[in-house]
């Protein structure tokens, strides 16, 4: 263990609460200026007495299913708790490797890893996402699945994913956390592995006020099985045929993320919008590098990602001119500390780590203005003219 410990109930010291940047990531109160129609909403909730699971998780999780073409949606605690019990439900546990991305959010990986199973990481591409050819490299005879992670809301090539995993006999379990309703080939990602696991944590793309999250099936067994796990395993009021968690959408969450559900179109074309627009301003700025975009791929920019040069100087310089550029993220997970068990060490996937050197995020959320984005890179312009 770290001698560093947790902030207890409170954010890490790295989210300064009282900074108010002018071009903020954070829109959260915006999105919600309508809270008293959800509040309206609440109150139909209490007065129908239907607090667990129940009608709204019921109507929150068919809406989901027509969004992403899918046969079957869980509902669940949290994103984490999705890929968690997706990994459980596949029948992942000890003894077993899961093969995943090292550039990801530490859940991804905490997921596999509290299963039992081994995290087992391959490089990335220049898409920020597995490269499939470090997939097949990374197979062993204890490989029991692939966890790629659609980075930023960009889909991975699952073609290439799942012929691999059809050729090993592996599952696939997708962390589509950033990626709701975005589009891969005509198909939604999500949809396109065994499950598909998605986060409804504040400031993603559809989001409630806490956590929340949910699972994509087209498999009636999977559906069947996850059912039971994400509720105490049980069948009716007293009988339980498998041990199981609770992990239920809250049902007050399932309120607050079908009414943004309504909007979630208007969401999606704003970022792309946006990120349209950064990318074309950006592109002929020696120091930035925008990722190639695919025709085949509708990426959703829950977060929009450049490579940069003199990544740290330009953060410091854009936060100076009130622009909340963030890291997404610095530490790569096969040198976090909780990985020391695994036997990495640095260098051992370059591309991730290079990428964890110079990635920046900006701000590309639905209530950007075009002011804020011109001033975005007119400042980085700026920083590369040497202002
Ligand atoms: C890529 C990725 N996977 C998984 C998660 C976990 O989701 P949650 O916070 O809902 O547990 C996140 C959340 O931030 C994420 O960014």
């Amino acid at each position: 263990m770290t001698a560093k410990r947790p902030p207890h109930n409170f954010l890490p010291a790295e989210y300064d609460r009282t900074a108010q940047p002018r071009i903020n990531h954070n829109y959260l109160s915006q999105q919600f200026a309508d809270y008293r129609d959800i509040f309206e909403k609440l109150a139909e909730l209490v007065e129908a007495n239907d607090f667990t699971l129940g009608r709204t998780v019921d109507r929150f999780e068919r809406a989901i299913a027509a969004l992403l073409r899918a046969k079957h949606v869980i509902g669940v605690g949290s994103g984490t708790d999705a890929l968690f019990l997706s990994l459980k439900a596949l029948g992942v546990g000890p003894g077993d490797e899961v093969i995943t991305t090292p550039y990801t959010f530490h859940s991804t990986v905490g997921a596999i890893g509290t299963t039992g199973a081994r995290p087992v990481f391959a490089d990335i591409g220049d898409d920020y996402n597995l490269d499939p050819a470090a997939i097949e490299a990374a197979i062993t005879p204890r490989t029991r699945a692939i966890l790629p992670v659609h980075w930023s809301g960009r889909c991975c090539d699952m073609d290439a994913i799942g012929e691999i995993a059809r050729r090993h006999d592996l599952r696939v379990v997708e962390d589509a956390c950033h990626a709701i309703n975005g589009s891969y080939k005509g198909r939604r990602p999500g949809t396109l592995g065994d499950a598909g696991c998605f986060s409804m944590h504040p400031l993603k793309n559809l989001n409630c006020w806490g956590d929340g999250g949910f699972i994509a099936t087209n498999s009636d067994e999977l559906h069947d099985h996850l059912v039971l796990l994400r509720n105490h395993g049980l069948v009716s009021r007293d009988e339980c045929v498998l041990w199981g968690f609770n992990s239920r959408l809250d049902t007050v969450q399932a309120v607050v993320a079908l009414h943004l559900l309504e909007r979630i179109d208007h969401i999606t074309e704003r970022r792309q919008a946006h990120a349209r627009y950064l990318d074309a301003a950006l592109a002929d700025i020696e120091g930035i590098t925008v990722p190639a975009r695919d025709p085949e791929i509708e990426e959703v920019f829950h977060i929009y990602v450049v490579r940069c040069e003199r990544r740290d100087a330009l953060q410091r310089y854009l936060i100076e001119h009130d622009i909340d550029a963030k890291i997404h993220y610095p530490i790569p997970m096969h040198l976090q500390v909780a990985a020391k068990g695994l036997g990495y060490k640095e260098g051992d996937f370059p591309r991730a780590e290079a990428t964890c050197r110079s990635v920046l995020s900006l701000p590309v959320h639905e209530f950007m203005t075009q002011a804020q984005l011109d001033t975005i890179v007119a400042e980085i312009r700026a920083f590369y003219r040497g202002a």
